[in-house]
């Protein structure tokens, strides 16, 4: 995969290939920029999509490419998580907000737009006809992913075991309080349970970026790449992976300037 190099980062502490931009929004725009470049090179690309308010941003100025004239006409999409017990039309789901934010502004066939089911009858055949689906698709080349306040990534929370492949998961009250949002503010409306892709069928793609901006991610980003392999923090196993970057806003590097006197 061709990938067109962003802007310039300033170096940072730790192993992974670590990028800081100074805002949010030219780190949009420098992923953006990639994603454009490695789908021209591509066009069948198969790229993994996470959701949350971090690549909102993003899929705003994946739109404006399009709007300009990139063509995203060949590309599968695979979301790494859905919630557990709603429909993909609620308002909630996943599928609902990647309507809105991207695949609206976006020229992705709808049939290459791949999704957990929520409402699944058997929610454990609906994780394995996931990980088959990815498996036909010939796998992921580039996953997205943001990180939950507490090192999760998708919906592999914190635990003493993490699941390998796409699995049913609890959510925890820390999740649950962050997706609050997409259910009118209301925890107690937010499902309890959710379908995530797991540690290796994320660790599978062939190439992974992880966004993270705003200092509230800034220790658990800082614990990511610097910490010890942790179930406690699952985003560390990306540390097992050898072609990461980690993109982040000044906020989000905050901690690790600390750790290594920057
Ligand atoms: C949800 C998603 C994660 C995402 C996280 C962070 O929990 N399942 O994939 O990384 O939100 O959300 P935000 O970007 O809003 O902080």
């Amino acid at each position: 995969m061709t990938v067109e190099q962003p802007d310039t980062p300033a170096p940072a502490a730790g192993g992974a290939r670590t990028m800081i931009f100074p805002d949010a929004a030219a780190v949009a725009r420098a992923l953006a920029r990639r994603i454009a470049a490695a789908v021209e090179a591509t066009p069948a690309l198969v790229l993994g999509l996470p959701t949350g308010r971090t690549p909102l941003a993003l899929y705003a100025e994946l739109g404006r490419l399009h709007a300009e004239g990139a063509d995203f006409s060949g590309v599968t999409t695979f979301n790494l998580d859905e919630f557990l017990g709603i429909p993909p039309s609620h308002p909630g789901s996943y599928r609902s907000f990647m309507e809105a934010h991207l695949f609206r502004h976006v020229n992705i066939p709808t049939e290459r737009h791949n999704f957990l089911d929520g409402a699944a009858a058997d929610p454990e055949r609906e994780c394995a006809r996931y990980e088959r689906a990815i498996g036909e698709a010939g796998g992921i080349d580039l996953q997205v992913l943001g990180i939950c306040t507490n090192g999760h990534i998708g919906f592999n929370e914190p635990a003493r075991e993490l699941q390998s492949r796409t699995h049913r998961v609890t959510l925890t009250a820390e999740t649950r309080r962050s997706n609050a949002g997409l259910f009118g503010g209301d925890i107690a409306t937010v499902p309890a349970e959710a379908l995530s892709m797991g540690m290796a069928s994320i660790l599978g793609a062939r190439a992974i970026v992880l966004l993270a901006t705003g200092a509230a991610k800034a220790s658990c980003v800082e614990r990511m790449v610097n910490g010890p392999l942790t179930t406690d923090l699952p985003a560390s196993f990306l540390q097992l992976h050898q072609d990461v970057d980690i993109m982040l806003d000044e906020p989000a590097a905050g901690q690790m300037r600390k750790r290594s006197g920057a």
